[in-house]
């Protein structure tokens, strides 16, 4: 549609680089139609150096609002002239409200991924050991949400120590929170009960980065950030080393989605009528 066409509904969508992949706008679509509002939700590909000059034309041309997604969930933050609690905690932002005289970042991830491990997988982190994979933006917006349910001690590895330090020593002072590489987890150590990827990998990549042994075969549960229609790479390498319960994003996507909805509209939709709907895992 043409910015003409649009300019009568109020516009979202969602910003990354790659963004096709994303799901956001049908399950948007499905909240609009629940929900009966009049709105449309677009795919927009963003560079890193287009990311304030589209969101600007967009803010200009109906734009209500926006969900951030791969790489730009950090690097947005210098475009908001507000954050809300969460986002400024996480210093992340996935969701965008765009007025007519300011941009207020906020950040949904947590409160999702939250509500899905515990209303939708019923799984409880107080006194769990958790391997956290990966330091980007997406494991920004998890870290303090994750500490506030009181794991007995969350272990950040990324790629790049340098980043996984930061978060540690940035949300130290939250919870039991360490920094280690890849090639740090050793078979000795106490088994995780639960690994997250928050790493942006199965986007592109088939092969994980990550040592097998952090899975301990029918105790390890793994939860990918990460969704696909089918088994996401994460998921399938995780079942070929014998993970107990095994869950992909989906969960954690509509509730992320249900909660910028709210920011935007005013109106919580009905997630449980919208998994129903979805390939979850
Ligand atoms: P997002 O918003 O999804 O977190 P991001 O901020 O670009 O996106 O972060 C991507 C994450 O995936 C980072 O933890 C990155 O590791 P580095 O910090 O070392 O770059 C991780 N990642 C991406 N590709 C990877 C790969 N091939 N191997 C290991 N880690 C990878």
């Amino acid at each position: 549609m043409s910015d003409d066409q649009t300019a009568i509904l109020d516009r979202y969508g969602v910003i990354g680089y790659p963004v096709a992949q994303s799901r956001s706008p049908f399950i948007h679509r499905l909240f609009a139609d629940q929900t009966d509002q009049a709105m449309t939700y677009e795919l927009i590909e963003a560079p890193e150096d287009k990311l304030d000059t589209i969101v600007r034309h967009f803010q200009r041309n109906g734009g209500r609002g926006l969900n951030v997604t791969v790489p730009h969930k950090t690097a947005i933050t210098r475009l908001v002239d507000e954050l809300s609690e969460e986002a400024s905690i996480a210093g992340a932002v996935n969701t965008l409200e765009l007025k007519s005289d300011r941009i207020v970042g906020h950040n949904t991830d947590g409160l999702g991924l939250v509500r899905d491990l515990t209303h939708h997988w019923q799984y409880d982190v107080g006194g769990k050991r958790i391997l956290l994979l990966g330091a980007g933006g997406a494991a920004q917006g998890i870290v303090a949400p994750l500490l506030e349910l009181e794991p007995e001690q969350l272990v950040i590895a990324n790629r790049s120590i340098g980043k996984a330090d930061a978060l540690a020593n940035h949300f130290g002072t939250l919870g039991a929170v360490r920094a280690i590489r890849f090639s740090d987890i050793r078979e000795s150590d106490d088994p995780y009960d639960l690994i997250i990827n928050a790493t942006s990998i199965g986007l592109t990549d088939e092969k994980m980065p990550f040592p097998h042994i952090a899975i301990t075969p029918r105790h390890s549960d793994c939860y990918d950030l990460g969704y696909g229609l089918s088994e996401t790479p994460f998921m399938r390498w995780a079942a070929t080393h014998d993970a107990a319960r095994i869950r992909s994003g989906w969960g954690m996507l509509i509730e992320q989605a249900a909660e910028s909805f709210r920011i935007w509209r005013g109106v919580t939709p009905d997630t449980k009528d919208v998994i129903k709907r979805l390939p979850i895992n």
